[in-house]
């Protein structure tokens, strides 16, 4: 195994274990993470067969443990200080019996399990610290990094069981991204896309990463300014209703793209035999400004930001591919715009941090960023700047929304690992 320089986050959790257990192993001690993601753009585009452009950041989610003799996990979380059992005999049978019985921050890492299971791999029980440094639910993907963790954590405890890698492994990179995809939806009831799992799957130092959701084929491109830096600001807001609102998205844009077909279809037949509609991906913004009319309001919106959501994308990426960092800016607050008052997912929080931010010369441009209805802002910001930008949403943010805000400086980092540490 490679010999890696490690993490924070990792270091801290092999530091916990011994303190934390004791019993028969019968493997060395070892440390697996992933790390969670910040989008540069392409919001709500991913369960759309569209674009986006994120990348990993050097935050991570981590296990420390070691293999047991035995088929049973036992995990302590240093987030919640808790522990918690679970048993491989029996999945994915009795998934749900398990599920039910554990605390949410347990039930992503059953969930990868079972789907592990699934797909036919024998593991081993084991005992782990789970730590980590990415805010939880604060709009960096501290859950996909968690289930990305798992899969790595699986693979070094169950000693050889199954391997993950681009080639001769048993899982793919984003194998492992959409078996965590289907871990995601089960343990949380949230039909998200794809976006946050590949982007901690796939991230790679000094990189974004142009995704194709629908092909699935990746993109690196570089991202490293050092005048510039990405800013992520939490609104300290977690709002429960996020995920059914997630949802309601994500079926009107079915709806809009069956009422897109069927008109399309009639206007334009040849249009249709070259290309099937599946989704709002395959909409142009052309066609979209002919045939709009025949979509309620609330769709017509809803359709609308998503088209152009992905355009902006390819711009972005055209901007990327020239070295013209500085001109992403813009970009980035037409994107909030949309969030905003097409797509409707923003809120109170987001949009005042938005504004602040606006008021920053020196900061080139800001959105919502992730799911919405609370989480955080992604700023793109002249370095010289980011001090600036820090007293001011200090000062504004509390008075105006009765909230404390966060502030972290993200920088393009590696994706997951594993190391064993004697
Ligand atoms: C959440 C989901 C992602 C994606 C974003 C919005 O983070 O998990 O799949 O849809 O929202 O872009």
């Amino acid at each position: 195994m490679d010999k890696v320089r490690l993490l924070p986050a990792p270091r801290e959790a092999l530091a916990q274990f011994s303190q934390i257990f004791d019993g028969h192993y019968v493997g060395p001690l070892g440390a697996a993470w992933a790390p969670g993601r910040v989008n540069l753009i392409g919001e709500h585009t991913d369960y759309n067969d569209g674009f986006v452009l994120p990348l990993a950041v050097d935050r991570v989610a981590a296990f420390a443990g070691r293999t047991r003799a035995d088929a049973q996990v036992r995990l302590w979380s240093t987030h919640f200080n808790e522990q918690v059992q679970l048993s491989l005999e029996g999945l994915p049978g009795n998934f749900e019996e398990q599920r039910i019985k554990l605390p949410v921050w347990a039930r992503y890492i059953l969930g990868v399990i079972s789907e592990l299971v699934k797909a036919g791999i024998v593991l081993r029980g084991f005992d782990a610290v789970v730590g980590g440094d990415v805010p939880l639910g604060g709009g960096m993907s501290s859950s996909a990094a968690l289930e990305v963790a798992t899969v790595q954590a699986c693979s070094l405890f169950s000693r050889g069981a199954f391997t993950i890698g681009e080639t001769n492994a048993t899982l793919k990179p984003l194998e492992v991204a959409a078996l965590c995809q289907r871990a995601e939806h089960i343990a949380s009831g949230l039909r998200s896309g794809i976006l946050d799992q590949a982007a901690s799957c796939l991230g790679r130092p000094e990189n974004a990463v142009l995704l194709d959701c629908r092909s699935l084929a990746a993109r690196y491109l570089p991202f490293n300014a050092p005048d510039l830096s990405l800013v992520v600001i939490d609104t300290s807001v977690r709002r429960e209703l996020a995920a059914s609102a997630y949802n309601e998205r994500r079926q009107q844009c079915e709806d809009a793209v069956r009422l897109l077909r069927e008109v399309i279809i009639k206007q334009e037949p040849s249009y249709e035999a070259t290309q099937e509609i599946r989704a709002l991906r395959d909409i142009t913004p052309g066609q979209f400004g002919r045939y709009q009319d025949v979509l309620p309001e609330i769709l017509r919106r809803r359709a609308g930001y998503v088209i152009a959501e992905n355009e902006r994308v390819l711009q972005v990426v055209e901007l990327l591919e020239k070295g013209k960092v500085e001109e992403v800016g813009p970009i980035l607050w037409k994107g909030h715009a949309g969030l905003r008052d097409e797509y409707e997912v923003s809120c109170l929080e987001l949009d005042t941090l938005v504004e602040i931010a606006r008021q920053v010369s020196g900061v080139l441009g800001a959105r919502m960023m992730g799911g919405g209805f609370g989480g955080c802002t992604i700023n793109l910001v002249r370095t010289d700047a980011v001090e600036a930008l820090r007293a001011v949403v200090h000062e504004q943010y509390p008075a105006r929304t009765g909230y404390q805000a966060s502030i972290d400086i993200c920088q393009a980092a590696g994706g997951p690992g594993q190391s064993i540490a004697e």
